[in-house]
């Protein structure tokens, strides 16, 4: 009963209102809030804080800037449509109109998704929901939702937890503002996916969106064998993300890294140890379990991290094949790259093949020793069974034949 008094109280205010208010005007902010505060309608959800708007980007704006379609409107006013933040900002509504966030979805964000709606921020700001500090949480609202994620096959389902833990969240977070939040990989309106030819992180292009802080590390990694290939458009070859993954980037030295020393050869050996990817490339195959078989394979399975792993030998970014002369394993470098752990380490300790598999091209003597070896291993099995067989059925002959007299 209450509100309904206040709700025609209001209606009156609001038509009073109007009526004193040149025509053309429309509406004044006073007249939407005579209904739109103090609880005047029942639904305490369409309350608006003029405080608030007038603590924004925003401030001094009038209620029908946003909401266009009820300036000039007869008030009470019938349904509304969508804020027109974009006839103000033009260039961003286009944009994201281009994007994969494609407004004809209702799953996609809209301007107030990103940037709050009475509240809007500049992008500046601290408390922005854009600021790089909070960005994770404002587009991992959708993306590490199950549901969401569902419906549209999204790709990227971590958690903002899990993206906190990342080595750039946690730059950002000790005050380097060099390190890059969701959109300097992504854009902030022309989010688009990684199938799109142009995107920072379609396949070609991971490298020197990344290369943009690191660059010299790109520019090695352009040179190797991997980068060279890549740029021919070589599906099967990794990219800055297949050795360091998308958004849980960690350094070297924390423990849960790919590249950490414990975990390098598992990290190669995903396509290293793979048969196919060896026949269709004519590349050495078998790389983690000569590895595993080796001194220092053995010694970094007891959890020794300062023997040799893949990359100690073959660089992690400038990797080449052996016939390379600039490669950190052509037979005229080893020396040198054995030489950083072994200083005392000649041409002569350098020149013993470091991945041994059992066959005659790698190591002809030691598959010789061995092949020798088995074959009198089973030579000798194979002697001691003839000789229980023979024996066995003697005695069987031997016992039928005196049945046979008795
Ligand atoms: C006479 C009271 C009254 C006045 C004046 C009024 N409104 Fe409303 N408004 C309402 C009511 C009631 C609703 C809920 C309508 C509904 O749910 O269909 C509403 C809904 C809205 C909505 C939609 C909210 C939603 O969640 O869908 C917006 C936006 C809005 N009003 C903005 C304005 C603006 C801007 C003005 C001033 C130009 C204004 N209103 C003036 C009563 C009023
Ligand atoms: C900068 C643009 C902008 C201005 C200015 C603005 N609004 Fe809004 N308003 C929005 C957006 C965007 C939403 C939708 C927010 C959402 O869905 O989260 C909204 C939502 C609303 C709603 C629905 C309830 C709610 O809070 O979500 C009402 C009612 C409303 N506005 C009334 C007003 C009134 C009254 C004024 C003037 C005092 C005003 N608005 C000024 C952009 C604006
Ligand atoms: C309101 C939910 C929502 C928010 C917030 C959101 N997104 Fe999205 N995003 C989506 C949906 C839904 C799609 C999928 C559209 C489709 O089906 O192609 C998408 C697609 C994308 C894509 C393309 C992926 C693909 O495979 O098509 C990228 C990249 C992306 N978003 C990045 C971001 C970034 C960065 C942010 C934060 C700045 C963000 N999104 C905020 C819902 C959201
Ligand atoms: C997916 C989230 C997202 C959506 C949707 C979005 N923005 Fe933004 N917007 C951002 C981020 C993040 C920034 C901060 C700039 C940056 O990080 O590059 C930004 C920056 C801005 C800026 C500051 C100028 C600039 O370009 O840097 C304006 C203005 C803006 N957005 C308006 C809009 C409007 C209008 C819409 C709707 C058409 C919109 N935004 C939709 C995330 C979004
Ligand atoms: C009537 C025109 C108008 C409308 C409508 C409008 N804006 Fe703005 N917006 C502005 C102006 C003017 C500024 C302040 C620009 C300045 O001072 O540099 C601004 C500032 C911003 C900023 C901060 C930009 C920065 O550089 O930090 C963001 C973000 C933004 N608007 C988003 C929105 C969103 C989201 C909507 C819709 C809910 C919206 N705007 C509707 C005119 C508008
Ligand atoms: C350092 C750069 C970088 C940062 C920071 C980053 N991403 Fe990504 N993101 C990538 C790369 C590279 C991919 C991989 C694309 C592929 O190969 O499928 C990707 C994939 C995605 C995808 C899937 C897109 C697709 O088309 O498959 C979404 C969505 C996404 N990221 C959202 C985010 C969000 C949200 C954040 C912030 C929490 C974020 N990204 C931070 C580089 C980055
Ligand atoms: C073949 C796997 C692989 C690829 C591809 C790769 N990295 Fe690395 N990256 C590594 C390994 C292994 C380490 C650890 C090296 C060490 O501990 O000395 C590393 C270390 C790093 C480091 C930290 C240490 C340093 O050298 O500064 C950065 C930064 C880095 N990589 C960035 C990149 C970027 C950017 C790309 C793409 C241009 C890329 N990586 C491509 C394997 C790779
Ligand atoms: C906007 C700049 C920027 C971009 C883009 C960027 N990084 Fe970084 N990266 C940094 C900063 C800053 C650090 C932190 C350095 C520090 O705190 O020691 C860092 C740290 C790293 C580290 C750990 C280095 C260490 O020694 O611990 C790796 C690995 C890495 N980035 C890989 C990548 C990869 C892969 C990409 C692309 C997917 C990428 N970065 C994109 C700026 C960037
Ligand atoms: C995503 C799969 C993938 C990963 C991960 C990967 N490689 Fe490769 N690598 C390849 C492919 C495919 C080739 C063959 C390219 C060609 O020659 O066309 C190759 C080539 C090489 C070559 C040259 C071989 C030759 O005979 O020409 C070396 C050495 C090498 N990789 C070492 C490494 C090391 C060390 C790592 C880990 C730090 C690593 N790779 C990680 C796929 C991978
Ligand atoms: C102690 C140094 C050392 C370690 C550790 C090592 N390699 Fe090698 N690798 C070599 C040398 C030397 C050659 C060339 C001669 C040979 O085949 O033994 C080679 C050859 C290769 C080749 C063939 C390249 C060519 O051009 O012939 C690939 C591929 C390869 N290694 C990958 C790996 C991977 C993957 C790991 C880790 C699981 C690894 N290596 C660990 C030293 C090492
Ligand atoms: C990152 C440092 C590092 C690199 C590079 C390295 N090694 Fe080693 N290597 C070690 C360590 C540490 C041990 C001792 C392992 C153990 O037994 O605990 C070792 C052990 C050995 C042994 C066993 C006998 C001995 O001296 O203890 C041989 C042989 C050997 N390495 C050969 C090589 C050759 C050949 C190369 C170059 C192709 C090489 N290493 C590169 C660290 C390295």
């Amino acid at each position: 009963m209450r509100a309904r008094r206040a709700w025609l109280a209001a209606i009156a205010a609001a038509a009073l209102a109007a009526w004193a208010a040149p025509a053309a005007a429309g509406p004044a902010d006073e007249d939407c809030l005579a209904c739109h505060s103090g609880g005047a309608l029942d639904d305490a959800k369409l309350d608006v804080d003029a405080k608030i708007l007038g603590a924004s980007a925003h401030a001094g704006m009038s209620c029908t800037d946003c909401h266009a379609d009820l300036a000039g409107a007869d008030l009470p006013h019938g349904t509304t449509g969508p804020a027109a933040c974009g006839s103000c900002h033009e260039e961003e509504a286009r944009a994201v109109e281009r994007s994969a966030h494609r407004q004809d979805d209702p799953d996609s964000p809209r301007c107030w998704s990103c940037h709050g709606g009475h509240d809007v921020r500049r992008v500046s700001a601290e408390d922005s929901r854009t600021a790089p500090l909070l960005q994770d949480r404002t587009c991992l609202g959708c993306h590490a939702n199950p549901e969401i994620a569902g419906r549209h096959a999204l790709p990227v389902r971590e958690s903002a937890e899990d993206f906190e833990q990342s080595v750039h969240y946690r730059a950002l977070l000790g005050g380097n503002p060099a390190a890059p939040s969701c959109t300097t990989c992504h854009g902030a309106h022309d989010n688009v996916s990684h199938k799109d030819p142009d995107s920072p992180i379609a396949r070609p292009n991971v490298a020197s969106t990344c290369g943009m802080c690191h660059a010299e590390i790109a520019q090695e990694f352009a040179e190797s064998v991997h980068g060279k290939v890549l740029a021919e458009g070589n599906p099967d070859v990794p990219t800055c993300t297949g050795c360091h993954a998308e958004h849980a980037i960690r350094g070297p030295k924390d423990p849960r890294s790919p590249v950490h020393p414990s975990h390098i050869a598992t990290t190669c050996s995903h396509c290293h140890e793979n048969e196919r990817l060896a026949r269709e490339y004519g590349i050495a195959s078998a790389r983690l379990r000569t590895f595993v078989g080796s001194y220092h394979g053995a010694a970094s399975r007891f959890g020794d991290s300062t023997v040799a792993n893949c990359a100690s030998c073959h660089g992690s970014h400038g990797i080449r094949p052996s016939s390379d002369p600039r490669s950190s394993i052509h037979p005229s470098n080893l020396a040198r790259t054995c030489g950083t752990c072994h200083p005392q380490a000649g041409l002569n300790f350098a020149t013993g093949k470091i991945h041994v598999r059992d066959l005659p091209e790698d190591n002809y003597w030691a598959w010789l020793v061995r092949r020798t070896y088995v074959s009198l291993i089973w030579a000798v099995i194979g002697g001691f069974v003839a000789l229980i067989a023979v024996d066995l059925w003697w005695r069987f002959r031997t016992r039928r034949s005196r049945r046979g007299e008795a």
